[in-house]
């Protein structure tokens, strides 16, 4: 798939088909997270991919937890996005894989999260040209599914969960403004 084709046709799935990722085809679409570019070079973020009976396991907790999940997001973001996002985690779309974001730590102690950002949207345009759909499930309530999936503490901050797998709908065309790119002297 040529590289702006790829940029313009991903859009964010969340309805899954169960058909299984095979492992070859996401281990290249996970190295193609690991070519983005990183502050001095360091890539201290890590990815960890989870499926089968380690999935299962994360989804019966985070149901299990959806309610605690859902009153944290209700207190930080209100009631719309507390709403839609527990919605999407009750089974993240069905999809078969998850891939935890964890973001790195930088010099001065504070998150790398834009070098973990690059590296996921690397792999959310990688496992597009595969094939594959992907959706950022974002900041508001990932530490609670941690939690609640009992995901063993590696020292960094989990940034997002992105489900993984074989799209069951029709990516939804969003539409972009057009007042974000400032031209001087050009
Ligand atoms: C940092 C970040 C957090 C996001 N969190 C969520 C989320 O929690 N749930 C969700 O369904 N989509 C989430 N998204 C996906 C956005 O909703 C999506 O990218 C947006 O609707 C624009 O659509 P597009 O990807 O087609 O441009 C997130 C995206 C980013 C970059």
């Amino acid at each position: 798939m040529d590289l702006h084709e790829a940029i313009r046709g991903r859009r964010p799935i969340r309805k899954f088909k169960p058909t299984p990722v095979p492992r070859d085809l996401l281990a290249e679409v996970m190295d193609l997270a690991l070519w983005a570019p990183s502050s001095g070079g360091e890539h201290e973020y890590e990815l960890v991919v989870t499926r089968g009976a380690l999935r299962a396991r994360i989804q019966e907790a985070v149901v299990e937890q959806l309610e605690s999940i859902r009153a944290d997001c209700e207190r930080d973001h209100g009631h719309k996005i507390a709403e839609e996002v527990t919605a999407f985690y009750r089974d993240f779309g069905g999809a078969p894989v998850l891939v935890f974001a964890y973001a790195g730590t930088l010099p001065d102690g504070r998150d790398d999260t834009f070098g973990i950002s690059v590296a996921v949207h690397n792999m959310m345009l990688g496992a597009h040209a595969a094939g594959l759909g992907t959706a950022w499930a974002g900041l508001p309530c990932a530490h609670s599914v941690e939690r609640a999936a009992g995901l063993a503490d590696n020292g960094k901050t989990l940034v997002g969960i992105v489900p993984v797998g074989f799209p069951d709908e029709e990516a939804r065309p969003t539409a972009r403004k057009d007042n974000r790119v400032r031209w001087i002297g050009y």
